[in-house]
């Protein structure tokens, strides 16, 4: 090895050296929160595409010098999401205690994969997912893993339930009449991807109707029913807590007794909205969850994290033990039917990074009763969105926010077409967004074009929103 590099090791296992990218970091996150620039960039896709398509180095380069490059061509160049107008995406403005804890996860890199690898990790990490089982009301048999996110999650809880469903699946596949998924009109695609992974088919995965973007427990009564007269077997029920468009909560005790009494696993998909189980004042929107067998929950989401953090959490911990019946015995030493610490042999991944760490120092440095006050501050955040824009009366509101997610849509003279009004509210979208100002999202709801918010920024705060409501209007008269 050149002696160059071992130099340039050393000299980079500095504090001198660290403190330019802890810097770098830093005047990322003030200049963002300052609101002294725009939300995002302006810069266009092929202009950023041509900055990094210059051949790699051969020979490296002061570590000051690159992070200079970094501060120039990668984050200035970023969306901010400290930004107070980002209200975009379900993308934190992260806690600054879980920032600064990345780095130290790194440097110490130890594996969540086997409990050798990573002694105080696996037993830091075993105590959180016991915090949050018990949070959901589950007993002392639960447990779970930290994963990359909720579509991970969801897809470790779904196979955990092709377990339960198919034994032998693991062996010899889910066969020519694999066993059917349910959800909601309004879940997220991981449900669909978790079909497709797990061998099972989108084209098995049925779809049951809504009532005010809540899955409707009658429609999933007949559904059910339908199966079973059709001699289909349900794997799954997938239920969301906090759907993606609307961020609103499905009824878990409703649809939950419903799966009791059939016999069938219920998966909640909480990456969203399981957050609210820290919330006196939301966790009722959570009621009945002790009845799911399995819940997909996001720290990244409602608990601020940087990307990422994920949780897959089950009422059984066996559940997702024999979700991956894996030989491995170069890595897992454990006695045939004892309980094994390793948490890589109930994880899709196997080496893992230590993500628990972060959420843990967040919890010590502000406590769980600052992270509800934060987290209810988003949740009312969006009530006082509705509010404004009620007043406003230039805007639909086809629903009351559940959590911190709001759609809505520009109204329009009451001349226009539907079709034109869809057209109108992306161009608004479009237009306030590259003003730099603010920074939305849109979906379609009952097949028409919405504008959407998510507030995932503690610095967010109404006056904010009294500049978003009165910058999408007069975007709206321009246009
Ligand atoms: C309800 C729901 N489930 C799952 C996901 C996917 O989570 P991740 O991006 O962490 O995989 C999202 C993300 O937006 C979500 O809103």
């Amino acid at each position: 090895m050149a002696a160059s590099f071992l130099q340039a090791i050393i000299d980079d296992t500095s504090l001198d050296a660290a403190v330019e990218a802890v810097k770098l970091a830093v005047d990322h996150l003030e200049l963002s929160a300052s609101e002294a620039v725009p939300v995002t960039t302006s810069a266009s896709s092929g202009d950023l595409t041509a900055r990094f398509s210059a051949a790699l180095p051969r020979t490296g380069r002061p570590l000051a010098e690159v992070m200079d490059r970094v501060a120039r061509d990668v984050a200035a160049d970023s969306i901010l999401l400290s930004h107070p107008m980002y209200l975009g995406h379900q993308v934190s403005a992260p806690l600054p205690a879980a920032v600064w804890t990345e780095p130290v996860i790194s440097a110490i890199n130890n594996s969540m994969a086997v409990r050798e690898m990573s002694p105080a990790g696996t037993a830091l990490e075993t105590a959180l997912i016991g915090h949050f089982t018990r949070l959901v009301g589950w007993g002392s048999d639960a447990g779970g893993t930290f994963t990359s996110g909720g579509t991970e999650a969801t897809t470790a809880a779904l196979m955990a339930a092709r377990a339960s469903a198919l034994p032998n699946a693991w062996e010899d596949g889910v066969g020519a009449n694999p066993p059917m998924l349910v959800c909601g009109e309004h879940a997220h695609y991981a449900v669909t991807r978790a079909a497709g992974i797990l061998g099972l088919g989108r084209r098995n995965v049925v779809v049951t109707a809504s009532e005010g973007y809540r899955m409707d427990p009658a429609a999933l009564r007949r559904t059910l029913d339908r199966l079973a007269s059709e001699g289909r077997r349900a794997m799954a029920v997938v239920a969301t807590a906090g759907s993606t468009p609307t961020g609103s909560f499905d009824d878990l005790e409703a649809i939950g007794n419903c799966c009791a009494e059939r016999g069938v696993w219920l998966h909640v998909d909480g990456a969203h909205g399981a957050s609210a189980l820290i919330s006196a004042r939301h966790r009722h929107r959570l009621r009945g969850l002790e009845l799911a067998r399995s819940l997909a929950w996001d720290p990244h989401k409602l608990l601020l994290m940087p990307l990422s953090a994920g949780m897959v959490l089950v009422r059984e911990e066996g559940d997702l033990d024999a979700a991956f019946a894996q030989q491995a015995p170069y890595l897992f030493h454990g006695a045939d039917g004892a309980r094994v610490p390793d948490l890589g042999v109930r994880s899709l991944a196997c080496s893992r990074r230590f993500d628990a760490l972060k959420l843990w120092v967040a919890i010590q440095r502000y406590g769980l009763d600052g992270l509800e006050a934060c987290h209810d501050h988003l949740v009312d955040l969006a009530g006082t969105l509705h509010q404004r824009l009620a007043r406003h009366g230039g805007f639909e509101l086809p629903h009351e926010p559940e959590s911190n997610i709001l759609c809505f849509r520009w109204r329009g003279s009451g001349e226009t077409s539907a079709e034109s009004l869809d057209a109108l509210n992306l161009a608004i979208r479009e237009r306030y967004n590259s003003s730099g100002e603010g920074w939305i999202t849109t979906t379609v709801l009952d097949g028409r074009r919405m504008l959407r918010v998510t507030i995932m920024n503690p610095r967010t705060a109404p006056g904010h929103l009294d500049r978003l409501v009165a910058g999408l209007a007069a975007t709206a008269s321009a246009l």
